[in-house]
């Protein structure tokens, strides 16, 4: 089943794509197939092409001895190549009703033949001529001319052919550039060979020039930019009108001040050709100043372009530079500057600003360092009001250590149901900070011994603490006692790198606006914008008070001791 299935198959691909197949052995085809043989002759170096003569993607494969060596093994049809030495051979190609032979002979071109032949410009729009190359050096029939794979005995259009010439009566840009082929018929003793050659066919669309050049660069009358001591390029862009034998010359000249009748050839490169369509070509010629100097600045430059039909010219000038540094002042980097100006000028307004925001937020710590007596100095203005004071006073008195819950000590962190704080913060922070969280807290008016002088007490109370946190109310803003505490606190901040301090806003009406009092000095004003700032509300909810503590308990500095409660 499957024996049978393949040869099937291969048939029926042979059949499809008329394709051949390497190394089939000849003399045991199983088909009846006629044996047909081709007998090509070309010349080494040229483009050739074998036709595919009506089978679709034919290969050609080589036979006999295929030992290694540099020759192809196989040859499409239809496809351009230029042709060497090591192509002759003999080549096979088997189809369902055939077997063909190719026999590719590559000859050298005879001498004494010219091979200028291998080329022909035509004229668009004229009738045109192609002569058959070597034609009268070699004994052989009329031949036949191809277009590429087209046989041009087919072409319905004006054109005719003898002896070795195709004649189109009208050449049509579009269509008739392009390779040509002449085949002739070279008989020999029993073998008939197609002898093939080639031309390459170009058009133009005329003769002769019938325009002068047009120069495309520079502008006339232009001014170039030079740099005193460097070199500059000159360069000249011209369209050619196309042409057959082209006669295009362009120059480049000085004019000793700029007089045009003192000329001066300058050296150029060589002109570089560029794009070429079918009406003209782009020429470009350049010249280098090695070197500018003044002397360059007062002549002018000509470029003059010429064909036979005529000249064009442009001039140019040179010009200096602008000078770089007076540019890089001047036009460019003066957003950068202003900027530059601009932080400078808002650095030094709001140094202080800065310079406490830095050393309140992002100053490093060392407490160990130099160990503090205290580690909150605790600075608020309060006057109790009797029915509030009362619980809090004794139990402050009652010297309760840390770890002792106290039943009747209101717990803001657990307020409970009922029970919610309605104290003031400067009622309960003390003692929430000494007996429930451990700290070592200094007070003015308990800490300190009477009898000093109070703005020593100040200074010596904040060097002995590691924070100064100031609860500010409206009565503490109008308290220049007070006052003295908070500005000396923010001296000792700027002065100290590890000092911390805290302000405690508390407004006990919401709407009142209570920092701007005039008595603050500049500093301070300046400071309470900046520095590290907690707001407690008196009529805080239980979500408000809690937040609150987890935001104080994590502006604290830590606890020098093993004392904190967790
Ligand atoms: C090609 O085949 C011909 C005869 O068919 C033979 O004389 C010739 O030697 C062969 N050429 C090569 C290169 O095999
Ligand atoms: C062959 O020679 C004849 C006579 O010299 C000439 O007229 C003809 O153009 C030549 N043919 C080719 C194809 O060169
Ligand atoms: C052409 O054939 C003639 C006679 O058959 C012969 O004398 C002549 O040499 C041949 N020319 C070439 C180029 O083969
Ligand atoms: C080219 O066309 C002509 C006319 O149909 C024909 O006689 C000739 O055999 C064709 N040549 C090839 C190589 O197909
Ligand atoms: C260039 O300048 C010359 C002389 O100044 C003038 O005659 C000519 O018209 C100018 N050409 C152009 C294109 O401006
Ligand atoms: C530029 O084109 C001209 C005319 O076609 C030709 O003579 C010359 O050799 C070309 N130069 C280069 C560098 O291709
Ligand atoms: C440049 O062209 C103008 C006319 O376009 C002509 O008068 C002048 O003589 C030309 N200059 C040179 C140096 O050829
Ligand atoms: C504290 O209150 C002031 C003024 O009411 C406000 O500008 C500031 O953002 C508040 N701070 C916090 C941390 O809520
Ligand atoms: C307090 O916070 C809890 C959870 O964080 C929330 O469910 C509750 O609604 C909050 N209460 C108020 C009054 O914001
Ligand atoms: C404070 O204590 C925490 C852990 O309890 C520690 O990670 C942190 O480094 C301490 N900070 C300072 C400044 O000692």
């Amino acid at each position: 089943m499957q024996a049978g299935f393949i040869p099937v198959c291969f048939s029926f691909l042979i059949v499809l794509n008329g394709c051949c197949m390497r190394n089939v052995p000849t003399q045991t085809a199983t088909f009846q197939q006629e044996t047909t043989r081709w007998y090509y002759r070309a010349v080494a170096g040229e483009k050739f092409m074998i036709p595919c003569n009506g089978y679709a993607e034919m290969e050609w494969f080589r036979v006999g001895d295929q030992s290694g060596r540099n020759e192809p093994q196989s040859i499409h049809c239809d496809k351009e190549f230029v042709v060497e030495a090591r192509h002759s051979g003999n080549y096979t190609c088997v189809t369902r009703s055939r077997i063909l032979f190719l026999h590719l002979q590559v000859v050298e071109v005879s001498l004494g033949c010219s091979s200028k032949e291998k080329e022909v410009v035509l004229i668009g729009n004229k009738p045109g001529e192609i002569l058959c190359p070597g034609y009268n050096c070699t004994n052989g029939t009329y031949a036949t001319w191809f277009k590429g794979k087209n046989n041009m005995t087919v072409q319905r259009r004006g054109l005719h052919m003898n002896n070795g010439l195709l004649h189109l009566c009208e050449v049509k840009p579009e269509y008739d550039h392009g390779l040509y082929f002449c085949d002739r018929q070279i008989i020999e003793p029993g073998v008939t060979w197609t002898f093939r050659r080639a031309v390459w066919a170009t058009i133009l669309p005329r003769e002769q020039a019938t325009d002068p050049p047009r120069i495309t660069y520079p502008l006339a009358n232009n001014t170039e930019k030079v740099e005193l001591g460097h070199s500059h390029t000159l360069t000249c862009e011209i369209d050619f009108p196309t042409e057959r034998i082209i006669a295009a010359e362009v120059q480049w000249y000085m004019n000793y001040g700029g007089d045009e009748k003192n000329m001066v050839l300058l050296h150029t490169e060589k002109p570089k050709n560029g794009t070429r369509t079918y009406d003209y070509f782009i020429v470009t010629m350049r010249t280098i100043i090695k070197e500018v100097t003044p002397q360059h600045l007062g002549h002018t430059y000509t470029c003059i372009a010429s064909n036979m039909v005529g000249k064009s010219n442009v001039t140019i000038k040179l010009e200096e530079k602008m000078k770089a540094k007076w540019l890089s002042l001047v036009e460019y980097p003066i957003g950068p500057l202003l900027l530059l100006a601009g932080v400078a000028i808002t650095l030094h307004l709001k140094w202080l600003e800065i310079n406490l925001i830095y050393r309140a937020h992002f100053q490093p710590r060392k407490y160990e360092e130099d160990e503090k007596d205290f580690d909150v100095f605790l600075s608020y203005v309060w006057s109790p009001s009797p029915r509030m004071g009362e619980s809090w006073t004794s139990l402050s008195s009652s010297g309760a250590g840390p770890d002792k819950e106290d039943s009747s000590i209101m717990d803001p962190l657990n307020p409970k149901e009922g029970e919610a704080p309605q104290s003031q913060l400067e009622e309960f922070l003390p003692q929430l900070l000494e007996e429930h969280w451990g700290y070592r807290v200094c007070l003015l008016q308990r800490d300190i011994l009477p009898g000093g002088v109070y703005t020593n007490d100040v200074i010596l109370a904040i060097q002995r603490s590691k924070m100064l946190i100031c609860l500010l109310s409206a009565e503490y803003l109008s308290n220049s006692n007070a006052c003295f505490v908070l500005e000396a606190g923010v001296q000792a901040l700027l002065q100290n790198s590890a000092f911390k301090l805290l302000l405690i806003r508390i407004s006990r009406d919401l709407t009142s606006p209570v920092l701007q009092d005039p008595q603050l000095s500049t500093l301070v004003q300046r400071a309470l914008k900046v520095l590290p700032t907690l707001n407690w509300t008196s009529g805080n909810s239980d979500n408000g008070t809690c937040n609150f503590l987890k935001s104080l308990r994590k502006a604290l500095p830590n606890q020098s001791d093993a004392e904190s409660l967790r």
